[in-house]
């Protein structure tokens, strides 16, 4: 399995993600597009960021009735996206609805993941507001059998539960976790987080935004993640 460091392109236009892209002169990093940036530039701004060479990770985090979600990932299916994503929460039924919906007629299909619980919700949010009555682990565990159960190849969580997924899902099944911060920087709005060193144990795949995309040298903090994670 190829681990990897993905990068969280959170910009809000086209030309901010091709300036800040052009930093990177000698490699070519994993990026992930999300709601902010698809939402403002549309299809095209994938197209021109596989077209300069980048894997892409399309985090639209779908969540509807499995119809719907279906149909649109019937859509996303025609751009070349490496990775994309729903929301465990729509059910067993809406994840199969979306995998039925991303393969493509020759069977070929980007790696569709599922969003357990978001690693800015903290147990006690989940519990109070949500009414989840499980602890968060007991959740996580949950979404991410109910993902395998509809046939996905893997989850996207927190660090903190990436070894967990493994125990309840095995070995191969992906977990891609965001939430990422190195030891001596700023948390944000995440809380359950982790430095890419200690993620290295259980995630296959990390997503790392602001500690990259706010450094004064992101080229330099890609590096060290990348240092870090991989060994
Ligand atoms: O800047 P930061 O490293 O916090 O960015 C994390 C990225 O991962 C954001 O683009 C956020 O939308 C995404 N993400 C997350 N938690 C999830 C799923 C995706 O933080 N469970």
């Amino acid at each position: 399995m190829a681990k990897d460091v993905i990068i969280a392109l959170d910009f809000e236009s086209k030309e901010k993600t091709l300036a800040f892209l052009d930093r990177f002169t000698d490699v070519k990093p994993f990026v992930k597009i999300g709601m902010e940036l698809f939402y403002a530039e549309g299809p095209d701004v994938v197209r021109a960021i596989k077209e300069r060479g980048h894997k892409i990770f399309l985090d639209l985090k779908l969540h509807d009735i499995p119809n719907t979600v279906k149909k649109a990932m019937k859509v996303l299916s025609s751009l070349d996206v490496d990775m994309t994503n729903l929301h465990a929460a729509g059910t067993i039924a809406m994840m199969e609805g979306a995998l039925e919906g991303l393969t493509r007629e020759d069977g070929s299909r980007a790696i569709l993941l599922a969003v357990t619980q978001l690693t800015s919700t903290s147990e006690e949010r989940m519990q109070q507001e949500l009414l989840i009555n499980a602890t968060m682990e007991e959740t996580v565990k949950q979404y991410a059998r109910n993902a395998k159960a509809a046939g996905l190849p893997g989850v996207v969580c927190s660090p903190l539960e990436a070894a967990l997924v493994k125990e309840a899902c095995g070995e191969d099944f992906l977990t891609v976790t965001p939430g990422i911060r190195f030891a001596d920087g700023d948390k944000g709005d995440q809380v359950r987080i982790m430095t890419p060193e200690k993620a290295r144990a259980a995630s296959d795949y990390i997503v790392v935004g602001r500690p990259i995309t706010a450094a004064e040298d992101p080229v330099a903090a890609y590096n060290r993640c990348v240092k870090e994670f991989l060994g």
